[in-house]
């Protein structure tokens, strides 16, 4: 991402430059449009292996029972649930999500799988978290940190909630290395899925902009240095599916 594509007053969103304090409009506009296709959306862009991430991501965590977690852009709540299910329904999570639609769809499915305890959905920003400082034990983020306007910023407060000790986990997508790979995914993003977003979902717009955001957002080693920037300590990242998305890991002293 070229600095001079960031200034105070303006942004990217997708591959648009746009006024700062009208990106997050434009996100939850995105994710008004997506929410209720968005679950078998997912499945069908990624053959699945979204799914097989997300378990990657709550391995890696390694919750104890007992665990608060605050999952950020928690969207319909893939995430939490598998927290849920990790610690064995002894822990609680608090999904927050920009957009009230997705978490809506969120609330439904928990309440279509039998969950009943352990969940709050807050309606918030990743830029201003409702909680109090030192008052979580873990903090994840999948696939949501990309959307956010100043990055640097929802860093430091997923820095200032955790408690000492505690654990930071992104999960997002980032750089395909492998030349033949690339290839395939390039024209797999910019040709293949708006088409399918058109069908499906009859809204390839949305799916544009999913694409391009991916795009603008740092690589994998520039992230990590973010990362460290905003305080965090033991920051690692691994690559998953050829670098198709990462994972990286942060711990709050
Ligand atoms: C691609 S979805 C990911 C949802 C879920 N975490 C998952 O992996 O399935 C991105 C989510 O980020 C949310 N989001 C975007 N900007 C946000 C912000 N500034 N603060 C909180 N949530 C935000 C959107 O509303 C959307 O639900």
């Amino acid at each position: 991402m070229a600095p001079s594509e960031n200034s105070s007053d303006s942004t990217h969103f997708g591959f648009k430059q746009v006024p700062t304090d009208e990106k997050a409009g434009l996100v939850r506009g995105v994710f008004d449009s997506v929410a209720e296709n968005y679950d078998v959306m997912n499945d069908l862009m990624s053959a699945g292996v979204h799914r097989l991430w997300k378990t990657a991501m709550i391995d890696w965590l390694m919750p104890r029972a007992g665990h608060h977690l605050l999952d950020v852009a928690g969207g319909t709540g893939d995430i939490a649930f598998r927290f849920l299910d990790k610690v064995k329904g002894d822990g609680t999570v608090t999904v927050l999500d920009i957009n009230h639609a997705m978490l809506s769809v969120g609330q439904d499915r928990a309440i279509d799988q039998g969950r009943l305890s352990g969940l709050d959905w807050v309606n918030g920003d990743a830029q201003s978290l409702p909680l109090p400082d030192k008052s979580v034990d873990a903090y994840t983020i999948a696939f949501g940190i990309r959307n956010v306007t100043d990055i640097p910023l929802a860093l430091r407060e997923a820095k200032r909630v955790l408690k000492p000790g505690g654990r930071f986990l992104c999960l997002e997508f980032s750089t395909v290395e492998a030349a033949i790979l690339k290839d395939v995914y390039d024209f797999y993003s910019f040709k293949l899925l708006p088409e399918i977003g058109r069908l499906v979902a009859k809204d390839k717009e949305s799916y544009e902009y999913l694409v391009e955001s991916i795009r603008k957002f740092p690589d994998a080693d520039r992230f990590a240095e973010m990362i460290v920037e905003a305080g965090f300590h033991q920051v690692k990242y691994r690559r998953l599916s050829g670098g198709i998305a990462a994972l990286h890991s942060g711990w709050r002293l």
